[in-house]
């Protein structure tokens, strides 16, 4: 059984939170425990200069992102886990894949609509107004990484399915000018988890700014929790055990637990003791995760080394196959003449007889345009079969001193000649 590969990418303009961590980076690590897929993970760093203008927040981000999948429990034996930057073969592939788009596609792609629709909205005059090539481009980038190591699932969350269908399309297209080389990927998305309400109730999310950040201290944890919105009811009144409290509870307690909590909601606990006991909960939870967390955001070098190691390892596949990329379209040492060589025996076999009897006579004729003027020259001569001899002879010694290529040439000549003068001989 071949094993399937799972691949995704974080882009690294923020700081992990809970949302994150439950619909993002919790499965992404389970599953990569699971021995029947291979799973590529990678920090997305090219793609976040798309959005973020700020050098010292990418640089922060990504030390945090990648230290957080470690203490976490990511094991990086199991899962190769690299930074798209360290990975050359991609952006390589990028550019190859760059002239295997319809820029109609790109159009179409969400993230660029929804910018031109906020120029129209704005009243701009130039609907393009503020919109980099890298924004035009991102899924171009996105169907590299993918595409780089023949990945079969992708899970993301449901605004980057647009993006998978376009790699899809992409590979199809190459596959289908050039070679056969490029896996179809398909989105994963999990819609259970794609739902982790904020400190405000709605989806948590960075642009709502209403997250949780995953490894904050003890205390603004507290604080955080304090802060989530809940109604007015007092303690000893029954409250909607369908709450943003009782959600967060559920995504890290068991069962039994979480149909405990759920029964306390019921029967009134306050507000103000709910959020304490999701606070323990979830600290005791974390404690141990953000100790190891804390101890690599102060050893930077030992992640550092790890992303190495994942790169190495990732290179191990991407180079290679960049190479059969790269030789299908066409970039090849000047010396490499194989393909061509492929080409012509594949032809050779699609041949019927008559295609191939045409083709023997097209050579034949070929050959013999080049030798009537020696057959000529023994048309003219008194003794034609001495002149005949004498040519064979000549044209024989030449074959012998001729190389490779050249000999070919000269011996279909002679094989001619001798063909062609053998009444004669
Ligand atoms: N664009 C994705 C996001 O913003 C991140 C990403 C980059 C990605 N490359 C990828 C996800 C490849 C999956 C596969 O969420």
């Amino acid at each position: 059984m071949t094993k399937k590969t799972v691949l995704t990418g974080i882009t690294t303009t923020g700081t992990p939170h809970i949302g994150n961590y439950l619909g993002a980076i919790k499965p992404a690590i389970d599953a990569s425990e699971n021995p029947a897929f291979n799973s590529y993970f990678f920090l997305a760093d090219f793609h976040a200069l798309i959005k973020c203008q700020e050098p010292e927040r990418v640089a922060r981000s990504t030390r945090e992102i990648a230290a957080t999948w470690l203490a976490l429990g990511l094991d990086t034996d199991k899962a190769t886990f690299y930074r798209q930057t360290d990975i050359p073969e991609i952006t390589e592939l990028t550019w190859i894949l760059t002239c295997q788009t319809s820029k109609g596609l790109m159009n179409r792609a969400h993230a660029y609509k929804a910018a031109v629709d906020a120029n129209r909205d704005a009243g701009k005059e130039d609907l393009d107004d503020g919109i980099t090539m890298g924004l035009f481009n991102y899924p171009i980038l996105m169907a590299a990484d993918i595409l780089m190591f023949n990945a079969d699932i992708i899970p993301v969350g449901k605004d980057q399915i647009q993006h998978i269908e376009m790699a899809r399309d992409i590979a199809g297209r190459f596959n289908h000018n050039f070679e056969s080389l490029f896996t179809l990927p398909e989105a994963q998305v999990d819609e259970e988890t794609q739902l982790i309400p904020g400190l405000d109730g709605r989806k948590m999310s960075k642009s709502y700014n209403n997250t949780i950040p995953l490894f904050s201290s003890s205390d603004d944890l507290r604080k955080l929790i304090n802060q989530i919105v809940t109604d007015t009811r007092e303690p000893g009144e029954p409250k909607d055990p369908d709450n943003t409290l009782m959600h967060l509870y559920r995504c890290f307690a068991t069962e039994a637990e979480s149909e405990a909590m759920r029964q306390r909601f019921v029967e009134g606990i306050g507000w103000g003791d709910a959020k304490k006991e999701l606070f323990e909960y979830l600290d005791a939870q974390l404690s141990a995760p953000r100790a190891r967390y804390n101890e690599l955001m102060n050893d930077l070098g030992e992640v550092e080394a790890v992303l190495h190691k994942g790169a190495e390892r990732a290179r191990e596949y991407s180079a290679p196959f960049l190479d059969k990329v790269r030789h299908a379209v066409g970039i090849r040492s000047l010396t490499d003449t194989s393909s061509a060589q492929k080409k012509a025996e594949v032809k050779d076999k699609e041949m019927s007889a008559e295609e191939i009897a045409r083709a023997e006579e097209g050579r034949r004729r070929a050959i013999l345009m080049q030798i009537r003027p020696l057959l000529e020259r023994v048309e003219q001569a008194e003794d034609k079969a001495e002149a005949a001899k004498a040519l064979v002879a000549e044209k024989t010694a030449e074959v012998e001193t001729l190389k490779k290529k050249a000999r070919q040439k000269a011996q279909n000549e002679l094989d001619l000649l001798t063909e062609e003068l053998s009444a004669l001989l």
